[in-house]
């Protein structure tokens, strides 16, 4: 048991963000922001968390599920409001209560256990993180005594033109004693210029009761941003891209040029391999070893095996095996397999369909709803003809055949194992393992049929 409790304030509608997306739940590299927080705030040892919904109450909840306990703020009336919605769940329990807000996506567990430590070395009742921001807009201001204590926090727009001077900030993350926290709570009044119930107001409330109240400055200015419009979300995401860019790197990870590198939240890149530039990695990707990636190429949702090549391609919700070699300008579309040592070349398109081992399609080819078997050659142009205007129709390929160029396989259709395709043909019929089939017009060369045509004129 720790004591330790946490409350996330994520009920706000994120009026400054003019979205019909509740604020919380903008994505910062892939992931919404109040998601960053609670993953935080989970690899600390926390007793209960209980975030605070109201806009949006049940996208948030269903964004974070069993990660959370939830409490309904019905109006939202403000952020002293908001803690009060916990009370049923968190009054009277001794402990330390952390309140961070659902809008601060760049938080990091070590800064809020630094903060909670802080907290009990200093036997203080609330403790607030703060920082020195150059530009302090839009913040909450700390206002300190001559001694230097902290008296109070003043919201900028309650703030005289002298303490909007103060740079030093309050990050919306605070750490109070559980029981004094809502003892004050109900002392908060909301005589404001917004109207509002200000959490911050707790501050005064308990060093006007004579109480500790300190302050935890972090120095990860970063980490202070509140994003409450889409300019602040777009500084949100460069910030988080570096951070991710940065762990990737030390992880083993080449990024040839961070600034032009896009990779989500929680993506798994193993040793040694390479992004190059305009490289998207989104989703639930993961990537092995020594691959080569890049450049300007998405990858969505795919695992990849080790020493795979994906260059100038889009890959979707697939999974690809070792030794691969994708690209340049291929489309790998959503539940596709492809096995180990496949080669897909230019301008080849795959969708739903699996690739068996050491299968190439290097060139113009679109292969969709089929199963190809391994060491299948086909050829340039060649296409699974799956679609009559109303169904899709499956294409078989057994292994070894090869597939001349500029074929047409009429699904449904299988080629049986090691059979030969003739380039041109529109096979329409299975074909049987070992055969070769043709299925074109015959040749007819019509001897100085040149000089008939050439009369004509
Ligand atoms: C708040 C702080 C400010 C601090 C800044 C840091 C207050 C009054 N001000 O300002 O001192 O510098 O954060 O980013 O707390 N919310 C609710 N219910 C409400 C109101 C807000 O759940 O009734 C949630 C919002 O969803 C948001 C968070 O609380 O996640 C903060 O609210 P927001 O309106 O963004 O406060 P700021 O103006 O940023
Ligand atoms: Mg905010």
């Amino acid at each position: 048991m720790s004591n330790r409790y946490a409350v996330i304030l994520a009920a706000g509608q994120g009026t400054r963000m003019k979205s019909k997306l509740y604020k919380v739940l903008h994505p910062v590299c892939g992931k919404p922001m109040v998601q960053h927080v609670v993953d935080q705030v989970r690899k600390l040892d926390i007793e209960e968390i209980v975030t605070i919904i109201g806009h949006g109450a049940e996208k948030v909840q269903a964004q974070l599920g069993e990660l959370s306990h939830y409490a309904l703020q019905e109006e939202q009336l403000g952020t002293a409001h908001a803690v009060m919605q916990s009370q049923s769940m968190l009054e009277g329990k001794e402990g330390v209560t952390l309140v961070v807000c659902g809008d601060t996506p760049l938080i990091k567990a070590g800064t809020i256990e630094s903060l909670f430590k802080h907290h009990e070395e200093t036997k203080a009742k609330a403790t607030i993180l703060t920082a020195s921001i150059g530009n302090p807009a839009g913040y909450g201001r700390i206002v300190r005594n001559e001694s230097g204590l902290v008296e109070k926090i003043v919201e900028h727009k309650d703030a005289s033109d002298e303490e909007r001077k103060i740079n030093e900030i309050n990050t919306g993350t605070y750490c109070f004693d559980n029981i004094a926290l809502f003892e004050a709570l109900k002392n908060v009044s909301n005589e404001n210029v917004q109207g509002e119930y200000y959490l911050p107001d707790v501050i005064e409330i308990l060093k006007k009761q004579g109480e500790v109240v300190t302050a935890y400055q972090t120095e990860d200015l970063d980490e202070t941003l509140g994003v409450n419009d889409r300019v602040a979300l777009a500084e949100a995401e460069r910030l988080m891209r570096a951070r991710i860019n940065e762990n990737h790197m030390r992880n083993g990870v080449t990024i040839i040029d961070p600034s032009n590198t896009y990779i989500e939240a929680d993506i798994e890149i193993g040793q040694d391999t390479v992004i190059y530039p305009g490289t998207m990695i989104k989703g639930t990707t993961v990537i092995g070893d020594d691959c080569q990636i890049g450049p300007n190429t998405e990858i969505v949702a795919c695992q990849i095996g080790s020493g795979t090549t994906v260059r100038q391609s889009v890959a979707h919700q697939s999974e690809i095996g070792s030794r691969v070699n994708i690209g340049p300008f291929a489309h790998i579309r959503p539940d596709s397999s492809i096995l180990d040592e496949v080669k897909i070349g230019n301008f080849v398109e795959i969708k739903k369909a699996v690739f068996g081992q050491g299968s190439k399609a290097s060139h113009l080819s679109y292969i969709g709803d089929a199963e190809v078997g391994s060491n299948v050659n086909i050829g340039c142009g060649s296409i699974t003809v799956n679609y009559d205007g109303k169904n899709k129709y499956k294409t078989k390929i057994e292994d070894d055949v090869f597939i001349g160029c500029n074929s047409n396989l009429v699904a449904p259709v299988t080629v049986g194992q090691g059979a030969y395709v003739a380039a041109g043909s529109t096979i329409t019929k299975d074909v049987p393992g070992k055969a070769l089939s043709i299925a074109r017009a015959r040749q007819v060369n019509k001897e100085n049929y040149a000089e008939k045509l050439n009369g004509k004129k």
